[in-house]
């Protein structure tokens, strides 16, 4: 079982963290998932696509379609493409963002923006049926959540991926639902 993990926060030490160890609340759940993974003998990638050269999706070809409808493959040239490439050799993805604003991270959607022109319409694609788990986290209201979640669920729906779990986490709830992300990691269907 090989599992990616795309994370979608720039933040990694937030010092008015409740959780001990002073790290972002979308990082900890990385490392949550890193270790949970490990220890069910997984193996596991994680990419942090802050850290990556992702543009917006131009709309180009005829009436905003995209040449990427023919060719599933974008037409900018920065790390999209490399990426979207690299999921096929995945069993299983964790997509873990921030909320800002009631909705998921501007990475998260800048880069969710271009794979869903490129994929959900690609009859090859390599990503069909396969378990996603999706977490967003917020500050102390959790407000939001929900929709962001909700997002995720109609991205598991044009990209015809498997909801395989969607948590919503803050730094009050992180503890609790520790466990539920632990379960989750267990791929068990
Ligand atoms: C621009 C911005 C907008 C935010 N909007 C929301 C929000 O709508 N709902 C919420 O509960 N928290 C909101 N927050 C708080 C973050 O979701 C929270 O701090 C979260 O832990 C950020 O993830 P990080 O720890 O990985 O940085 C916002 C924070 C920022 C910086």
């Amino acid at each position: 079982m090989k599992v990616l993990i795309l994370s979608f926060s720039s933040n990694i030490v937030n010092e008015d963290s409740f959780i001990p160890n002073k790290i972002g609340l979308t990082f900890s759940c990385v490392k949550l998932c890193q270790d949970t993974l490990h220890s069910f003998g997984y193996e596991n990638v994680h990419i942090c696509i802050n850290r990556k050269d992702i543009r917006k999706c131009m709309a180009c070809g005829k009436r905003g379609w995209g040449k990427c409808l023919d060719t599933n493959k974008c037409v900018l040239n920065d790390d999209f493409n490399d990426i979207y490439e690299e999921m096929s050799n995945y069993d299983a993805y964790i997509f873990i963002t921030p909320v800002y604003f009631y909705e998921m991270s501007e990475s998260a959607k800048t880069f969710f923006d271009r794979l869903k022109r490129c994929d959900s319409f690609n009859e090859n694609s390599k990503l069909r049926g396969k378990r996603i788990v999706c977490i967003a986290c917020a500050g102390g209201s959790g407000s939001g959540t929900e929709e962001t979640l909700q997002a995720f669920d109609r991205l598991n729906y044009f990209l015809k991926t498997n909801m395989h779990g969607r948590i919503p986490v803050t730094k009050n709830t992180f503890e609790k639902q520790k466990r539920e992300i632990e379960k989750l990691m267990s791929f068990e269907k």
